[in-house]
């Protein structure tokens, strides 16, 4: 939005960038409002009761049931339409459609790192394809950052040694900005970068682009053989550990007679640190991979797990794969 040429506001570029900046202005328009009646008031009764004379002294005031009541109850219920306002826009931002497309992101200082399942990698850079939701899970290699799309009316923080997310759905194609918003040492300020927001089919064709190595799935593959998972993760369940087939989704019995749904953050904890929520029935064995494996490689490792499990994540591939030459 522009004011006398000058760029106030971000442009709106995603799906729910009018909502949120609907109840923006809102409640800017009812603080505006109220200031103003205070401070105008603050003037008129300054100028209209001051004191004339020495000696002369205030009306004694009894109180009054009515005005009481009014300054109560309209009050409270401006404050009740702001959170029942805030509150559905909030859960809609919080809440990712279950066909979201999946991307990674880490955190560090000071840049963002992109990852896509088709295995792209961008550093400071994203590009999406407009008219899709996307889910963005973060993490931080350091410290605490937090990823804003001011065009898209979004942020998370990156949390170091867990996952968060956020989703939106890019409505215009475009270049915005991306930026750091959580202050995290001496270049916070120039932790920022670009999405580019192309439409469908030009995403197809940047998708060909790129991705040497195959597949962020395909990549977490040769790790799984690399880093030996495969020795004890046996698909037929004989192994040491659990079969990882279909795991996604499943609740598992944990020692202490708890379950946990396997998902994303129960991947990632139980990779760095098995032992943390060991599955009924299996020994200790795991070595711990904390401090050995990057989030970049966790990513790679899950999205593989995930591949196992085609029932629970048919939302896995990001668009109808297009032809390969
Ligand atoms: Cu990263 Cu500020």
């Amino acid at each position: 939005m522009r004011i006398f040429g000058i760029p106030i506001f971000p442009d709106q570029a995603s799906t729910f960038a009018k909502d949120v900046d609907a109840l923006y202005f809102f409640i800017f328009a009812v603080s505006a409002f109220f200031a103003l009646v205070v401070a105008v008031l603050i003037i008129y009764f300054g100028i209209r009761y001051h004191k004339s004379h020495d000696r002369q002294l205030g009306a004694r005031i009894e109180g009054s049931l009515p005005l009481e009541l009014l300054w109560s109850v309209i009050p409270t219920v401006i404050a009740m339409v702001m959170f029942g306002w805030g509150a559905s826009v909030y859960y809609h931002l919080r809440r990712p459609p279950d066909e979201a497309m999946q991307l990674y992101a880490v955190g560090k200082q000071w840049m963002w790192k992109f990852q896509h399942p088709e295995g792209q990698r961008e550093i400071n850079e994203l590009h999406i394809p407009a008219g899709r939701a996307i889910k963005i899970t973060i993490s931080s290699e350091d410290v605490l950052h937090s990823l804003y799309f001011p065009a898209f009316r979004t942020k998370m923080d990156a949390i170091p040694g867990r996952y968060t997310e956020l989703w939106f759905e890019a409505t215009t194609p475009g270049t915005y900005h991306i930026f750091c918003t959580e202050y995290c040492g001496t270049n916070h300020s120039g932790m920022i970068g670009n999405v580019t927001v192309l439409e469908p089919a030009a995403y197809q064709a940047w998708l060909q682009g790129g991705g040497e190595g195959g597949t962020l799935a395909q990549r977490g593959a040769r790790l799984f053989e690399s880093l030996a998972c495969n020795s004890c993760h046996l698909e037929s369940g004989q192994g040491h550990g659990p079969s990882l087939k279909d795991i996604i989704g499943k609740t598992e019995t944990l020692q202490d007679g708890s379950t946990v749904v396997v998902d994303d953050a129960y991947l990632r904890e139980s990779i760095l640190n098995s032992q943390a929520k060991l599955v009924r029935g299996f020994k200790p064995l795991m070595p711990t991979f904390q401090g050995l494996i990057s989030e970049e490689n966790l990513a790679a490792l899950i999205e593989h797990v995930k591949s196992m499990s085609p029932k629970a994540t048919t939302a896995a591939p990001a668009a109808p794969p297009a032809e390969k030459k």
